[in-house]
């Protein structure tokens, strides 16, 4: 019944082996250092517990665990979690993402290879194609796909039953998600940005798996700049760790962490080369806003999309940007972040995500 094996696009570099010689890619690595229960997940403590309740239901009542959504910003856990849920569940994952089922053929493909209370994992969910969404609607409800074999008049439909599947989607976009395939979701989450204490863990957990030695400063300074994001944290600790391999004696401490983020660019509450530069665009290209997003895209040469996503959310959480009905304004906190004074009408920014955070 329980199966413990995962099928999916990254088990290979899931289960390599991790050393502070590790060569690969920055996924393997991210993936390497991903926790796989809940026991090992630090943070997002309520999301946490609420599935682990909903998880023991489903294993205790035979049943196949409702259809997830996680929603928020990139780097955040989404995929994490749908690994953790899958292992707690003791069930494959099948790992897609919407601009990968771009036919319905393969969503038939995907759906049809599915076993009984697996879970398939759709990232990016907000971009599957109207056709393809409207065939997932029979198969999130009645484990159902309905297909045509032959064509023309000759055509002739056929249902195929689907085993029960539990259907973890994850989006950055919430909002670009239609109202029926929301619905069809029994729960849908929120991520949050981390808090620093969470961020902290994460960073020391990461570096005792890689055999990197890292003091309570190092894992502050490194957990300071991640903005809240664990994908960050690991990333930043990858290269802290060159820099304390080749500087030092390989261990990390809150000196050579501050010196070596500096030199990469990252400040000290996290913003990098293209924060920066969106905050002084709407600073003072256009005179601290209000200004529409695609005005700061194009002075920025950058994508909307990037901007929308990546960047302003955590502006946004930490108060140094604010939406208005006429456009993004900068906020006084923004202003003074790089170096200039504010103009009297630039709002204050205050955000209660801030002290969280740093
Ligand atoms: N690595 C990445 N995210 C993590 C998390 N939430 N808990 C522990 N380790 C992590």
């Amino acid at each position: 019944m329980a199966r413990k094996k995962h099928i999916d696009v990254v088990r290979d570099e899931d289960e390599r082996p991790i050393a502070p010689a590790e060569q690969g890619s920055e996924r393997a690595w991210q993936a390497a250092l991903r926790p796989r229960s809940f026991d090992e997940y630090i943070g997002q403590k309520d999301l946490v517990e609420n599935l682990r309740i909903s998880v023991q239901a489903a294993k205790q009542g035979g049943w196949a665990l409702d259809h997830f959504l996680f929603a928020g910003p990139p780097g955040l856990g989404k995929t994490t979690l749908a690994h953790v849920i899958a292992n707690e569940l003791g069930v494959n994952l099948h790992v897609s993402s919407g601009p990968a089922i771009d036919n319905k053929a393969k969503l038939g493909s995907l759906l049809t290879g599915l076993g009984e209370r697996d879970a398939l994992f759709i990232d990016e969910i907000h971009r599957l194609g109207p056709i393809v969404e409207e065939n997932l609607y029979p198969a999130m409800e009645d484990f159902r796909f309905d297909f045509f074999i032959g064509e023309g008049p000759h055509a002739k439909a056929m249902t195929m039953q689907l085993p029960r599947f539990t259907l973890l989607g994850a989006t950055t976009r919430m909002g670009l998600l239609s109202a029926p395939l929301l619905d069809r979701f029994g729960f849908h989450w929120q991520l949050r940005y981390y808090e620093l204490a969470d961020m902290k863990a994460i960073v020391k957990r990461s570096a005792a798996l890689i055999g990197v030695p890292i003091d309570e400063d190092g894992a502050t300074e490194i957990a300071r700049r991640a903005r809240g994001t664990p994908r960050i944290g690991n990333r930043l600790l990858r290269r802290v760790r060159d820099f304390a391999h080749v500087e030092q004696d390989g261990s990390i401490d809150g000196s050579i962490a501050a010196s070596s983020l500096d030199r990469l660019a990252v400040d000290h509450a996290g913003l990098d080369m293209l924060d920066r530069a969106y905050l002084s665009s709407i600073c003072e290209r256009f005179d601290g806003g209000p200004v529409g997003i695609e005005s700061i895209a194009a002075s920025l040469s950058e994508e909307r999309g990037t901007l929308e996503e990546v960047v302003e959310p955590f502006l946004l959480q930490i108060g140094f940007i604010a939406r208005s009905p006429r456009g993004r304004v900068a906020t006084a906190a923004g202003f003074q972040h790089i170096g200039l004074v504010a103009p009297s009408k630039a709002p204050t920014g205050g955000n209660s995500g801030q002290g969280r955070l740093f």
